[in-house]
């Protein structure tokens, strides 16, 4: 006898996309792949597993991240000649992407790389609405050697205004852009000693979480949303104080740049974001609240990482880029509403009685190698539940009854209007695309 067991479900912070919202995900990604291949973007697949010391030194021993969100396992050797390995599931796709041009010397090549990703990150965060331990990023890096003009801040607001397009061409709706410099790794260097001095004497009035950061990393406290130390927090020194003049002026030409496209933006100066790699610009795009993502409403993020190539054995290769939720992304569609994207099948053919099926069928074959999208329901079903199920999934219903298969004049009805014609079998195709 087989013992009872409770049945399987996904795990914890994983989720299972179904149709039909899967269409929005494609549709999202057809979008985006089509803007990006519009500024000279090419793909490129990293694995979705990499050595743990990729991220430790990439994203930062002291990130969040890294110190707690990662998945990370001890990988046996199969055979003497292989070593024990520490993996780990990649939290994100800039460190793997700036390894994978160091281990195939794109900066041989003397041009700007352009690449983009479409995949799931991982990372072992509470769950709750918009925020998953698996989820999807789609986001682009830019980088290069110095002599590519990677560096250029026509770069950084290139791909702001990129995102300022993808964004509209979606259909999202009241996105707001803020963004900030965090400087050089020495201006930053500064700005962290000042912000501990600074936190020092008042530390102790604020939260625990608080507490902690002002220890072991400053910049986080930030980034911290705790209603009662808002005021100790906008008080403190301002990373716009520290910055060189490099620094200022490349930030300024970033912005006048927005400005000349029309970008619209807001300088947030409390914007250093969670990873440790970042340089100069530092940006997140946002949604108003009722966009569906309740209080994890940054949509995407990112920034300029200068030094990341150098941090992980590479040459000195400047870029910048972003990662978009996928998943939040979606959701934002969603209760914006403009989900309809997901558009209905041309039509849904009900035969009247099982000794119509096969002639639906027979019609369905004709209707989808002229193109159209078409679904058969069963001779079976009454017809109030043939025109339920024709609602739910298609603009218009055929109906297949005996007469119409003597006369060759079918009868199609348009949901949206509840107009209902007769229409003969040599014309149906154009009928359903109109
Ligand atoms: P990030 O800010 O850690 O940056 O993540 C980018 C975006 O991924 C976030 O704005 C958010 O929309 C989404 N995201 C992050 N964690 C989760 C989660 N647990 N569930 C759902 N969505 C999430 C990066 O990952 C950088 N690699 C971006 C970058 C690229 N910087 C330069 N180049």
């Amino acid at each position: 006898m087989p013992t009872p067991t409770n049945s399987l479900k996904a795990v914890r912070g994983t989720r299972d996309l179904l149709p039909p919202e899967t269409a929005l995900w494609n549709h999202v990604e057809t979008i985006a792949r089509s803007v990006f291949s519009r500024y000279g973007f090419g793909e490129i697949r990293t694995p979705i597993f990499e050595d743990t010391q990729l991220f430790a030194r990439g994203v930062g021993e002291e990130t969040d991240i890294v110190s707690k969100e990662m998945y990370t396992w001890e990988d046996r050797a199969r055979a003497q000649s292989e070593k024990a390995q520490s993996l780990t599931l990649r939290p994100e796709n800039t460190a793997g992407v700036v390894r994978a041009y160091i281990e195939h010397k794109l900066g041989d090549t003397g041009q700007l790389q352009k690449l983009f990703y479409i995949g799931p990150q991982f990372r072992r965060e509470r769950p709750q609405r918009g925020r998953y331990r698996q989820f999807w990023q789609m986001g682009v890096e830019v980088l290069g050697p110095t002599s590519s003009g990677a560096e250029s801040p026509l770069r950084d607001a290139e791909v702001l205004e990129m995102l300022a397009t993808l964004l509209d061409e979606l259909g999202v709706k009241g996105w707001r852009l803020e963004v900030n410099s965090v400087g050089s790794t020495d201006d930053r260097k500064r700005y962290n000693a000042a912000l501990r001095e600074a936190l020092q004497p008042v530390k102790s009035r604020m939260c625990e979480d608080n507490q902690r950061r002002a220890e072991t990393n400053p910049l986080r406290v930030l980034d911290s949303k705790e209603p009662a130390d808002q005021e100790i927090i906008n008080g403190l020194p301002k990373i716009a104080d520290f910055l060189d003049e490099s620094s200022q002026s490349h930030f300024a030409q970033v912005l006048a740049a927005l400005d000349a496209c029309g970008v619209a933006y807001t300088v947030n100066p409390r914007l250093v974001r969670g990873l440790d790699y970042y340089t100069r610009t530092t940006f997140e795009f946002t949604v108003p609240d009722g966009s569906g993502l309740g209080t994890q409403n940054a949509l995407l993020g990112g920034g300029r990482y200068d030094g990341l190539s150098e941090m992980l054995g590479g040459p000195k290769a400047p870029g910048i880029g972003f990662a978009i939720g996928e998943d939040r992304l979606i959701l934002t569609l969603q209760a914006q509403a403009e989900a309809e994207v997901a558009a209905k099948m041309d039509a849904y053919i009900a035969p009247m009685g099982v000794e119509r099926n096969a002639a639906a069928l027979a019609l369905a074959r004709e209707l989808r190698r002229a193109g159209l999208s078409v679904e058969v329901g069963d001779g079976g079903f009454r017809l109030k539940k043939s025109f339920e199920a024709a609602d739910r999934v298609a603009r218009r219903i055929v109906i297949l009854g005996e007469d119409e298969l003597a006369s060759g004049v079918l009868t199609v009805k348009t949901f949206a209007t509840g107009e209902q014609t007769k229409v003969t079998r040599a014309e149906i195709a154009a009928a359903l695309r109109a």
